[in-house]
């Protein structure tokens, strides 16, 4: 296959432009407790978000009319209310402001907060900042967390990134670094070569690497029959915009065939918090359980968990930091020196930035 890597990351849109007619993933749904506040910043807008009464979730600007004081320090009130916590304005569920305990207690026309549309689905929530009418048909397919045994799903964890969501995103379309950033635990010196296939539909960029007769990493040893040592591995990555993705690993089956390999579907959520910091959630779902006993399974569960973690807190992240600084320090714009290893994320670029101009 020829593999077109014309430096279109270079051109695409600078960092501070976000894509806002999409959806984004603000926290996943179990940290959304009933009557608390939760103050999150997306696309460098504060956040507060809250449930009603009957659970569904609620975002708008955290930033009180009055004196701007932060809601999210605020008290969840009966009625789907938030007060504000400086001199008790309550605003509802839109937004408006429906009490003021003020003089003669009228509610001025312009006490009002903005609020966005803000959805449960997969066991997260997600939230549109867009202009447009916001289509829950758009949130991608995370359906791997609807309704599977808990023992089959790690940790639903979240990472911080002082760096900007694209940084992280490219680490992610690009799984040659395992090799080296992730060596003996997602990667090995047999997958540098793997066969790269990439495939675009309406918006959506698959990137399948394979390597054959490849060792199995520690991260599938687990999962994986002792018979098998030596095998195929696969990455097949989904990514939707803007920064969704899913990368099915694994090892094993006839042919390389995942479905009856052994590995897990691998869920990666970038939200921007700024154009400098990014909100990661991930999780991963197994499939093709090799035993029937349930304490074992648990323990496997809890040693993906700490892995996964210790893979992206430990070692993605201080290269991907570490990349933000050297970028920000630069005293001339950078354009990046491509290799074949980048033509997954060149192409998602040249999607987003189709998408960014159709944002306008
Ligand atoms: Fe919110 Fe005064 S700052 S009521």
């Amino acid at each position: 296959m020829k593999i077109d890597i014309a430096p279109v990351l270079a051109d695409a849109a600078p960092a501070h432009r976000y894509l806002r007619n999409a959806w984004y993933v603000a926290l996943w749904a179990q940290d959304l407790e009933p009557g608390k506040p939760f103050a999150r910043t997306i696309l460098s807008e504060p956040l507060v978000f809250f449930r009603r009464e009957d659970g569904r979730p609620v975002a708008m600007v955290d930033r009180c009319p009055h004196r701007f004081a932060a809601l999210s320090m605020g008290r969840i009130l009966p009625g789907d209310r938030i007060m504000c916590p400086y001199h008790g304005l309550e605003f509802g569920a839109d937004g408006a402001c429906v009490h003021n305990p003020h003089g003669n207690g009228q509610v001025p026309a312009t006490a009002r907060v903005r609020s966005y549309p803000v959805v449960e689905k997969h066991t997260l929530l997600w939230i549109w900042m867009g202009d447009r009418e916001a289509d829950e048909s758009l949130i991608p397919d995370y359906s791997c967390f609807d309704g599977v045994d808990p023992v089959r799903v790690s940790k639903r964890d979240y990472l911080r990134m002082d760096a900007s969501c694209e940084l992280v995103v490219n680490n992610l379309l690009d799984t040659s670094h395992t090799s080296y950033v992730h060596t003996g635990i997602l990667g090995t010196g047999d997958t540098v070569a793997a066969r790269t296939e990439i495939q675009e539909d309406r918006g959506t960029v698959r990137i399948s690497r394979i390597s054959d007769n490849s060792e199995v990493p520690s991260m599938y040893r687990d999962l994986t029959p002792a018979s098998i040592q030596r095998t195929t591995k696969w990455n097949l990555i989904r990514w939707n915009a803007p920064s969704n993705i899913i990368i099915q690993g694994g090892v094993g089956g006839p042919g390389g065939d995942p479905a009856q390999g052994f590995g897990y579907d691998g869920c990666h959520l970038l939200t921007p918090e700024t154009d400098r910091s990014a909100h990661y959630h991930f999780a991963a779902v197994r499939w093709n359980l090799i035993s029937d006993d349930m304490a074992e399974n648990e323990a496997i569960r809890q040693r993906i968990s700490q892995l996964r973690r210790f893979a992206f807190a430990d070692q993605d992240a201080p290269i991907i930091e570490m990349q933000q600084r050297r970028i920000d320090a630069s005293r001339e714009p950078l354009r990046p020196m491509l290799l074949s290893v980048d033509v997954g994320a060149v192409r998602c670029q040249r999607v987003l930035k189709q998408l960014l101009e159709n944002d306008r």
